[in-house]
C-alpha cells in the first residue's frame, strides 16, 4: 500500500496518544452513590500506540474497554482529555478536525450480524465509504471493492451477494473489509472474535494479523478474553474499573505480571494440564468489582486486594513506570 505524504511512514513511531481521557456518563437516580451522580466509565487514561502496533485493552466486562474505543472513534463525548492521532487532536468539533475519524481510524465490532445492512448486496456496504467520501464510482468503484474482498479472503465475485449468504466469520471479514476500504491507520477491534465459533476465531485473527503484516496497521485490540489477546498483541494495558493497572509488553505480563488484578485475570485461565491446574496457588478473584458510580476513594482495585495496605484505601496509585520498563498502580508491589 502507497503511503501518501504525512501519514507516519516508519513503523513504531508514534501514531495515537490518549491523554488524560475520562468518560463520565450522568446518572439520573440522583440518590444513587457519590454526589458527582455520574458513572465514571473512564477514568483518566493514558496510553500509547505506535504505528504497526497492536494494544490489547483487556479486563472483565463493564470496566470500560467499549467506551474507551468509542472515545477514539468520537461514538461518545469524552468529558475530558485528548486524544492525538500523529500529533493532531482528533474528534474536534469542525468537519476538518473530525475527517481523520471518518478515515484514519476505524472500529470492527463484535457482531458481524447486525454490522451489514441485509437489504443490500454485501458490495454496496464495503465501498460506501470510497462512493461517499473519495466518489469512486462504476467500474473504479467495484474493481476496489473486488480488491479490497479479495484481501480478506473472498472472492471479488461474492459482492454482489446479500448478507444472508455468508456465515458469521465471513461476515466479520466483510466487516473487516469496509473498515480497510479508506486505507486506516489504525483500527478498533471491539471484541472482533467474540461472537464467533470458536471454530473460526483464530482464522480471523490471522487474517488481521496479516493485514497488519501486509499494510501496516495499527490495532487497539478490545477484548475481556487474555487467552485470544494472546495470539495478537504487541502489548497489554489491563483495565480495572476504568483505570489501567497494569501495562507491558506481552510476555511481560503472561509470563512476569505483578499487579494483583493482572495476577487474578491469569489465573483464571484454565490451563491445559490438569495436574498445574490443581498445583496453582493464586486463588480466583472474589467478588464483583465495585460500582462506576461509587468507586472506591483509594485504589479502584482496594475491595478485592489480597494485599491492601491503609494508605491503599486513601489514595490512588498513579499508573508509573518500572525500572524493567512496565507500568504499574500499585503502592505495594
Ligand atoms: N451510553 C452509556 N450510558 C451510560 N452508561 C454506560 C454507557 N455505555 C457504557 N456505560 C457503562 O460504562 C461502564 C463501562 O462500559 P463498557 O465501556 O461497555 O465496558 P466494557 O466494554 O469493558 O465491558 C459500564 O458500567 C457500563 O454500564
Ligand atoms: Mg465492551
Amino acid at each position: 500500500m502507497t503511503t501518501p505524504a504525512g501519514r507516519p511512514a516508519r513503523r513504531d513511531a508514534l501514531l495515537l496518544s490518549v491523554r488524560g481521557l475520562k468518560v463520565y456518563f450522568p446518572v439520573r437516580n440522583g440518590s444513587l452513590g457519590s454526589a458527582s451522580n455520574s458513572l465514571r466509565a473512564v477514568d483518566d487514561l493514558n496510553f500509547d500506540i505506535a504505528a504497526g502496533e497492536t494494544l490489547a485493552l483487556v479486563g472483565e466486562s463493564g470496566c470500560g474497554k467499549s467506551t474507551t474505543g468509542n472515545a477514539i472513534l468520537g461514538l461518545v463525548d469524552r468529558t475530558a482529555g485528548r486524544i492525538l492521532l500523529d500529533g493532531r487532536e482528533i474528534g474536534g468539533r469542525s468537519r476538518e478536525a473530525r475527517r481523520p475519524l471518518c478515515r484514519d481510524v476505524q472500529i470492527i465490532f463484535q457482531d458481524p450480524f447486525s454490522a451489514l445492512d441485509p437489504r443490500r448486496p454485501v458490495g454496496e456496504s464495503v465501498g460506501e465509504a470510497l462512493f461517499l467520501q473519495d466518489g469512486l464510482r462504476g467500474a473504479a468503484l467495484s474493481r476496489r471493492v473486488g480488491s479490497l474482498l479479495e484481501q480478506v479472503g473472498l472472492p471479488a465475485s461474492g459482492a454482489a451477494r446479500y448478507p444472508d449468504e455468508f456465515s458469521g466469520g465471513q461476515r466479520q471479514r466483510l466487516v473487516i473489509a469496509r473498515a480497510l476500504a479508506l486505507e486506516p491507520l489504525l483500527i478498533v477491534c471491539d471484541e472482533p472474535t467474540s461472537a464467533l465459533d470458536v471454530s473460526i476465531r483464530s482464522q480471523i485473527l490471522n487474517l488481521l494479523s496479516d493485514l497488519q503484516e501486509r499494510l501496516g496497521l495499527a490495532y487497539l485490540f478490545i477484548s475481556h478474553d487474555l487467552l485470544t489477546v494472546r495470539h495478537v498483541a504487541d502489548r497489554i494495558a489491563v483495565m480495572y474499573l476504568g483505570h489501567i493497572v497494569e501495562e507491558g509488553p506481552l510476555e511481560q505480563v503472561f509470563e512476569a505480571s505483578r499487579h494483583p488484578y493482572t495476577q487474578a485475570l491469569l489465573s483464571a485461565i484454565p490451563l491445559p494440564d490438569p495436574k498445574q491446574q490443581r498445583q496453582r496457588r493464586a486463588p480466583p478473584l472474589p467478588g464483583d468489582p465495585p460500582s462506576s458510580i461509587a468507586p472506591p476513594a483509594g485504589c479502584p482495585f482496594v475491595t478485592r486486594c489480597p494485599d491492601a495496605e491503609p494508605q491503599c484505601r486513601r489514595t490512588p496509585p498513579p499508573l508509573t513506570r518500572r525500572a524493567d520498563g512496565r507500568k504499574l498502580a500499585c503502592f505495594v508491589r
